[in-house]
């Protein structure tokens, strides 16, 4: 699930091999290793915790790395067993012959294991991974070709995999697997890389082939060759990385979430680029491929995605439901699969994923394609798995993100269905151009990135907010409509980065349960915007202020008199409520970063969290 970084060539491999895990760290891990290859041996060097602390390793040992020039190496997130120096990866077989790296889950582990140890195999770690080691090196004994090995080898496991083998009577070779888990191998001038991720390797090449599921590749100095799941040679073609290696630097911030918070004005520009001219004229929307006779007959939407991409779904939900009168089912991806699935070619679905990788919506939406539906897809990878299975690939443009809270990744899905649901209106309803309240709405989605910037400019009063509050252990916050989705994303951000335990509820529910926690150590954050919930949502303040839990407002307009309610104040620029989740976000991404910071959080990978979850 985390990452996996392979080099064959001229250079030193643990060189690369180090840089390539310290561009993938940003996934969140917990142990590292390598195994490098020179002559007929491999060397194995693992660390439990940070990637510092292989380095730490390596260091007395550079005489010996720098004789390697094959590798492969592995920083782990793990699903079987505890985060130790045995259990991190490579693993290797009983004679050590063979060394390998793992990302995903073998479902099928324990009766493997079981049917490897009657033939001999012994254990080392608790990890579902070893039994791959064995298994590959139970195959080789019978060929002695490691390609065959791993044919016949993948076909006997089940779960998720993307693997990296090497063998010591091969040693001119890497030999790699795919089934849903990424995995790409980076081509170079005689050398070539293979990673689960393009910024392992974006500073060493830009020309890369995509593994498909059930591919088994060989990947030498001068060649890569894949193989079909029938084992038949085939050509993938060779495509160009679309990131710059600069994408991955903090380019000054002392962390990627705030260097990404601040890149959100120009994340808007670029989604709205060239498809929101003026308030005046039609969205174009070319990356959404059906036509308007499609358009017209589309009778339901559903909305399908995980953790902040689940919350921008469910803004999509208010904005999509009121523009076009479609009714819109928003659904974690994990709760839709194990249903039956209610679609049909009418039903148009919308997977929403930062990272293209999630495995829960991929299933999903496997599943929905089952039906007919049309597919629109909203990520921020268009090399991502999930791109692959789309029938509308739509813009998110918000660049590589690399903190794993998700920050400008949010703001882009919400302008995307924000262009999504203008657009399903104007087919629907030829005068929608010209409605008074859509046209206010473009012209709020063009001033956006200006209001975003002034925010950006101004956060001392957020950060002495932060600093206040850091240290109370709970945190509630409240809001109605369309900026109920707001809270949860608000909450979910403390929570993943201070580990606060915040909880997001829509403010009406405050009295129907939660009320009963407020007293003067629960800070209740309410989110305060002009539109018909604001009278609503203050009186949802009075109940919390009469219970004396502490207040926060974070609002677009609050008269005077209501100022005295509240024990800090957070003012937003103006806008409608339809745009207001978009200004409110960036307020409550920095209230979460300050206070992180605060406390001395590891803001960038929060504990226990993967930037990708690409297990069920
Ligand atoms: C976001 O801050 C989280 N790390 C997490 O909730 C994330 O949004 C979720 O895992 C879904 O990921 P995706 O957007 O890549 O599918
Ligand atoms: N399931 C394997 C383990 O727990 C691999 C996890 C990963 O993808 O990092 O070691």
């Amino acid at each position: 699930m985390c990452g996996i970084i392979g080099y064959i060539g001229d250079r030193c491999a643990s060189d690369i091999l180090i840089s390539g895990l310290s561009h993938l760290e940003y996934r969140g891990y917990d142990s590292s290793g390598v195994a490098l290859m020179h002559g007929n041996e491999i060397d194995i060097y693992k660390a439990p915790g940070k990637l510092i602390n292989l380095i730490e390793e390596l260091k007395s040992k550079q005489d010996v790395c720098a004789k390697s020039h094959i590798g492969i190496g592995h920083i782990r997130w793990a699903t079987h067993g505890l985060p130790t120096t045995t259990n991190a990866h490579p693993h290797t077989s009983n004679c050590n012959n063979l060394t390998l790296v793992h990302n995903g889950i073998i479902e099928n582990y324990q009766e493997l294991k079981e049917e490897l140890i009657k033939v001999g195999s012994v254990f080392k770690s608790q990890t579902d991974t070893e039994v791959a080691a064995h298994l590959i090196a139970y195959e080789y004994e019978k060929t002695h070709d490691l390609l065959k090995a791993m044919q016949s080898a993948v076909k006997k496991i089940k779960g998720a995999f993307a693997f990296c083998a090497i063998h010591k009577s091969e040693p001119d070779k890497i030999v790699v697997a795919k089934r849903n888990a990424p995995l790409v191998i980076g081509v170079g001038n005689g050398e070539n890389f293979i990673a689960s991720d393009i910024p392992a390797m974006i500073e060493y090449t830009k020309k890369a082939i995509y593994l498909t599921d059930y591919q088994v590749g060989v990947v030498q100095k001068d060649s890569i060759q894949i193989f079909d799941k029938d084992d038949n040679l085939t050509a993938n073609k060779i495509e160009y990385l679309p990131f710059e290696a600069v994408a991955i630097s903090k380019l000054g911030y002392k962390h990627f979430m705030l260097k990404e918070i601040h890149e959100q004005s120009d994340v808007v520009r670029n989604v709205l680029g060239g498809r929101l001219l003026s308030p005046d004229k039609e969205v174009n929307l070319n990356e959404f491929k059906l036509n308007n006779d499609e358009i017209n007959k589309i009778s339901r939407v559903q909305i399908i995605a995980c953790g902040t991409s689940l919350h921008a779904g469910m803004v999509g939900k208010y904005i999509i439901e009121k523009f076009t009168k479609i009714p819109v089912d928003v659904e974690p991806s994990s709760e839709y699969i194990y249903r039956d699935t209610i679609a049909d070619k009418n039903t148009l679905v919308i997977g929403i994923s930062q990272s293209g990788e999630t495995a829960d919506t991929i299933t999903a939406i496997k599943q929905v394609k089952e039906c007919g539906s049309h597919i629109a897809i909203i990520t921020n990878r268009t090399d991502s798995t999930m791109a692959r299975l789309a029938d509308s690939l739509l813009p998110v443009d918000a660049g590589i993100e690399v903190s794993v809270a998700a920050t400008k990744s949010y703001m882009a899905q919400l302008i995307s269905l924000y262009l999504l649901s203008m657009k399903i209106m104007e087919v629907k309803d030829k005068n929608s151009a010209k409605n008074p309240e859509i046209m206010k709405l473009k012209q709020e989605l063009l001033e956006l990135p200006s209001k975003i910037e002034i925010l950006l400019e101004n956060t001392d009063n957020i950060q002495r907010i932060a600093k206040k509050y850091s240290n109370y252990k709970n945190f509630i916050f409240i809001a109605r409509g369309i900026n109920f989705p707001s809270a949860l994303e608000g909450a979910l951000k403390l929570k993943e980065i201070s580990y606060i335990n915040a909880t997001g509820y829509c403010a009406g529910e405050l009295k129907h349960g939660p009320i009963a926690m407020l007293d003067e150590n629960m800070p209740v954050l309410a989110i305060l915007n002009t539109g018909i919930v604001y009278d609503k949502v203050l009186s949802n303040c009075e109940e919390a202020r009469a219970r004396q839990a502490k207040l926060i407002g974070v609002t677009n307009y609050l008269a005077e008199k209501d100022e005295r309610l509240f024990d800090d104040i957070i003012k937003i620029p103006s806008g409608s409520d339809l745009i207001s989740p978009a200004i409110n976000i960036v307020v409550l991404q920095l209230l979460a970063y300050y206070i992180a910071e605060y406390l001395g959080k590891d803001v960038d990978q929060p504990r226990n969290l993967a930037k990708s979850v690409t297990v069920e």
